[in-house]
């Protein structure tokens, strides 16, 4: 039997740079469920779909295909055969992605194929449902926090870095945004499963968090 690690938390929070580490030390595969959610708002965006119409939402997911593939174990997205990693990283399709994700017909498409990423492979494995609903019986559960100010001034270092124009308080609204729309969605909503372990990032640095995981993994005997 392998094992299966479970990442949910907010934006910004950490999970897939601390994710990616934590599998590159334990040699275990990184799941970044939130660029299937990504490339399916990418999708809808493309084909002229707005965050408002549900139903088309609804039925329009049904034409996009999604696979993934890992080279070099990096996760690559692929939309009708097309790779779209670098499409997917701006605010407008997070909140698209957010959107579109609280529509039950886009949740029910995407979840066989993430769960099925975890049945032949030792897997960590990040998103807002995962140890709540993707992976019930997650060997190991973080919920991974950090307050919104500080996440949100992660976010603005990171794209300043890239080049990428941006705005302290606007990604902050945007962040917010987020957070709520996916703490109070009817199906899936972002919240700590009642086995998860409760990190507030806000003090640690990166090598503090995945120290604390690589422990919690060790005690339950992964
Ligand atoms: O995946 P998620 O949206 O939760 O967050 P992320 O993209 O992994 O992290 C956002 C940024 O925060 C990255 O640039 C990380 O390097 C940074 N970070 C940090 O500075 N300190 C931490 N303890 C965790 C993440
Ligand atoms: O990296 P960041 O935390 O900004 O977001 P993400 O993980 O790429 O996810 C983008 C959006 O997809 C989230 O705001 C959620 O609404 C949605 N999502 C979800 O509903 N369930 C997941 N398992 C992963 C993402």
């Amino acid at each position: 039997m392998g094992y299966s690690i479970a990442i949910d938390g907010p934006a910004g929070a950490g999970k897939s740079t601390i994710a990616k580490k934590v599998a590159a030390k334990k040699g275990c595969c990184y799941v970044d469920t939130g660029a299937i959610y990504r490339a399916m708002a990418y999708f809808l965006l493309e084909n002229g779909v707005k965050g408002e119409e549900t139903d088309r939402i609804a039925k329009k997911c049904q034409e996009a295909n999604i696979r993934v593939a890992y080279e070099a174990g990096e996760q690559q997205v692929f939309l009708n055969g097309e790779n779209v990693n670098s499409k997917i990283r701006t605010e407008e399709v997070g909140q698209m992605a957010s959107k579109s994700a609280a529509v039950p017909q886009v949740r029910s498409w995407l979840i066989d194929l993430q769960r099925d990423l975890a049945v032949t492979q030792d897997v960590i494995m990040d998103g807002r449902d995962i140890g709540t609903c993707v992976l019930p019986q997650a060997t190991v559960k973080i919920y991974l926090t950090a307050s919104a100010d500080v996440r949100a001034k992660r976010r603005y270092d990171e794209y300043c870095a890239k080049g990428m124009d941006c705005d302290y308080e606007e990604i902050l609204n945007t962040v917010k945004k987020r957070d709520m729309q996916d703490m109070t969605r009817a199906i899936a909503p972002l919240k700590q499963a009642d086995d998860a372990v409760l990190l507030d990032t806000s003090d640690l640095s990166i090598e503090e968090v995945v120290d604390r995981i690589l422990e919690i993994c060790a005690e339950k005997g992964c």
